[in-house]
């Protein structure tokens, strides 16, 4: 039985949901809650090795084995870190989880979104973000925001990430109670102030 609670943040590169899951984080440590901060790819361990290989191998890498190495690694970040951070009732705040791979791998290469969503299942073994953030921004504040030095996901076009932007909105759009878009084109403090408010009403 999960015993804690499970945020994820997502959305577009560039899209500031680092920065604002950085300050929820410290929110909730004023508050004396027991916060395990973490990320999908790359929290520790084999995790980071998938990581380097998923943004810096800079040979060809196919949409599947794109998917699946993603999916590898969120196999071994639910049971090695995520599960047992819940199991003893802490609130994990997670960067990037499932919907990445619905909105990158699906929206954005074209996969379809019913097998990743089958996949993602067989991955996390069926377990699910309790709330979900989506940080949204156009493509071209979120591209400014990345700046010049792009890693492999990153250099993958506007149109990708048009398509992105356009799935993840998709996903709120279907899993309303769950995923709560976020209007982050705004300074920080404001986005932060949205974020507060989401979190507050779930909450209760
Ligand atoms: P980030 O940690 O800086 O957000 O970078 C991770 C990159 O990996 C980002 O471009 C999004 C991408 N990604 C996917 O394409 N699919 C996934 O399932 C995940 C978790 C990340």
């Amino acid at each position: 039985m999960k015993k804690g609670l499970f945020i994820t943040f997502e959305g577009a590169d560039g899209c500031g949901k680092t920065t604002q899951l950085n300050l929820l984080k410290e929110y909730l440590i004023d508050m004396g809650c027991n916060v395990l901060v973490t990320r999908e790819p790359g929290a520790k361990g084999l995790g980071e090795r998938l990581r380097d290989i998923l943004l810096n191998y800079d040979g060809e890498v196919s949409d599947r084995c794109e998917s699946f190495l993603f999916l590898a690694d969120r196999a071994q970040h639910i049971d090695t870190i995520v599960k047992p951070a819940l199991d003893l009732g802490q609130i994990v705040l997670c960067d990037r989880h499932t919907d990445s791979t619905v909105a990158y791998q699906g929206y954005g290469r074209g996969l379809d979104i019913e097998q990743i969503n089958r996949l993602n299942n067989i991955a996390t073994d069926g377990l699910k973000p309790d709330l979900t953030l989506v940080f949204d921004v156009d493509i071209e504040t979120s591209m400014q925001r990345v700046g010049g030095e792009k890693d492999r996901m990153e250099s993958s076009g506007d149109e990708f990430f048009n398509k992105v932007r356009y799935g993840y909105l998709e996903i709120a759009k279907k899993e309303p109670q769950r995923v709560k878009v976020i209007d982050a084109t705004k300074p920080i403090e404001d986005v932060f102030e949205q974020v507060l408010t989401v979190f507050k009403t779930f909450e209760q």
